[in-house]
């Protein structure tokens, strides 16, 4: 009887315990998530207030396994390229050792200023990576003849309609995860979430519906 009288005890003071416990655990949570949220919104929002909803497209890293794909869709290629939305600069990093002039145009301010900073701390010249703080949709892309995108799928039909109004024939335009609805692809490589397409503009035109 004792015995059980003291099991009890020691229950009624654990869920005691675990009751007066609890919010503070969810407080922790909470806050731990809401600085987790605030620490993403730093980095992945800054100058997205300029951009339409419908055309905004957050911040993620491209993998290593993407990045190669894309070299070997460059392969033979040479001349200016552009990264549409370059993010911390690791695709124009990856690139511009190809001798491409590359220019990684970015929205986000901090993304700008940690792939300048790379740059810098690498000792790649401003003529090979350079980093432009510029919204790509205001931008007029008509001298590149290379050009790299990982966005979203939500935009690619309206960028394709820009990039057909202002790339030159011989430009190739490399999508990556997310194709061009409407395009046909000269070539592709990688399977998934790496997969990449080559787009030639010339072709593009040509079988445009
Ligand atoms: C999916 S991430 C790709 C980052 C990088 N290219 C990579 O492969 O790791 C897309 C990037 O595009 C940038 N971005 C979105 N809209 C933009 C715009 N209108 N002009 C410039 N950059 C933009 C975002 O800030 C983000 O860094």
């Amino acid at each position: 009887m004792i015995m059980e009288d003291s099991v009890d005890v020691i229950l009624q003071e654990k869920t005691l315990h675990h009751a007066q416990e609890r919010p503070l655990v969810m407080a922790a949570s909470g806050a731990m998530l809401m600085a987790s949220y605030g620490l993403w919104t730093v980095f992945a929002l800054p100058g997205f207030r300029k951009v339409p909803t419908s055309l905004k497209v957050p911040y993620l890293p491209s993998s290593g396994v993407q990045t190669q794909n894309v070299m070997r869709l460059l392969q033979g290629r040479r001349g200016c390229l552009a990264d549409l939305g370059s993010g911390d600069g690791r695709l124009v990093f990856a690139v511009s050792s190809l001798g491409f002039q590359c220019t990684g145009f970015e929205i986000n301010s901090i993304l700008i200023g940690y792939a300048r900073a790379r740059a810098r701390w690498m000792g790649i010249p401003t003529a090979a990576a350079r980093f432009v703080n510029e919204d790509f949709w205001k931008t007029d892309l008509s001298r590149y003849k290379n050009v790299t995108v990982f966005l979203a799928p939500g935009v690619m039909e309206v960028l394709g309609r820009k990039l057909e109004q202002e790339l030159a024939h011989d430009a190739r335009v490399i999508a990556c995860r997310f194709p061009f609805p409407h395009w046909h692809a000269s070539a592709s490589e990688g399977q998934g979430l790496d997969q990449a397409w080559a787009y030639d503009m010339a072709t593009v035109r040509r079988l445009l519906t």
